[in-house]
């Protein structure tokens, strides 16, 4: 059952990033929101990567209207969602319009407000962002509560991370990040990753990184992409399904569902 929420009530915002890309962004932001959902969780999928696209892609969904729509033409964010599984909906973005993901400041605001008002009808909200540090990625960054930062072993993703968090914190005075290295050989790659982004950060850095553990190098997720279907559901048992399950897991302890926001919504 659900208790009152105070007026003003926000569910917690997950944002997962990465700057470098093709490090497995969406294909976690994709099976992270299934995970939560399977859970009872309602689950607000936003695709943030506003000039490609690709949530709609590894789903197989057929996308009419979307974001762009929403802020051209004033429709209701409503319309546009895509129910994809019970209690879970994604806001699709389109491809191709590379003006988007430089989200004007009058964009941003009216983003925020749409966002915001969409939000309150779900309990969670993760957003997929683009690779770089444009301004629709920095934007969507500030505007959840929590960072989600993906990285693999790779050393130029390691240092895409590490400049990520440097722009988030030192700009935008973003404190405390959660990390998941994706694409590892083992636990112990995991967490030699972690650690190896760790001490960086704490030497240069004001920050709090916190582990969420680490998924799998797995074939399941390639062919849940070309499958066109989430790896959750059709390899429950693949190694990086139960990795991502325990992410949710760990997700859910972290940004706790009944967090209400310490932060007024962006551009009000
Ligand atoms: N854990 C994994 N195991 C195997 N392949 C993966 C894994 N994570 C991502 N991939 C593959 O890497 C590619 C890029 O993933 P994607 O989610 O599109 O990255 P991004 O959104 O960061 O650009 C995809 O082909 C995907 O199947
Ligand atoms: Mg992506």
């Amino acid at each position: 059952m659900e208790r009152a929420r105070p007026p003003r009530w926000q569910p917690p915002r997950l944002c997962l990033s990465s700057g470098k890309g093709g490090v497995g962004k969406t294909s976690l932001a994709v099976n992270l929101a299934f995970a939560l959902a399977d859970q009872g969780i309602r689950v607000l999928l936003v695709d943030g990567d506003l000039g490609l696209a690709n949530v709609d892609v590894l789903l197989g969904l057929e996308v009419g209207a979307t974001i762009r729509e929403v802020l051209t033409q004033d429709l209701d964010p409503r319309a546009v969602l895509i129910q994809v599984a019970p209690g879970l909906a994604v806001l699709p973005a389109g491809s191709g319009v590379a003006e988007l993901a430089n989200l004007s400041r009058e964009d941003q605001t009216h983003l925020g407000r749409l966002l915001a008002g969409l939000a309150r009808d779900f309990q969670v909200v993760l957003v997929d962002t683009a690779a770089g540090l444009g301004p629709a990625v920095l934007w969507f960054n500030t505007w959840a509560h929590h960072n989600l930062v993906v990285v693999t072993p790779d050393p130029t993703s390691l240092t895409d991370a590490y400049a990520l968090i440097k722009v988030l914190s030192r700009s935008y005075r973003r404190r405390r990040f959660l990390v998941l290295p994706n694409l590892v050989a083992s636990e112990a790659e995991g967490e030699r990753t972690f650690a190896a982004l760790s001490q960086v950060a704490a030497r240069f850095l004001e920050v709090e990184l916190n582990y969420l553990g680490s998924i799998p190098a797995d074939p399941a997720v390639q062919q849940g992409v070309r499958e066109q279907l989430p790896f959750v559901q059709a390899a429950p048992r693949a190694a990086a399904s139960r990795a991502v399950a325990s992410v949710a897991a760990q997700v859910l302890g972290s940004i706790g569902l009944w967090h209400s926001s310490p932060q007024e919504e962006a551009g009000s």
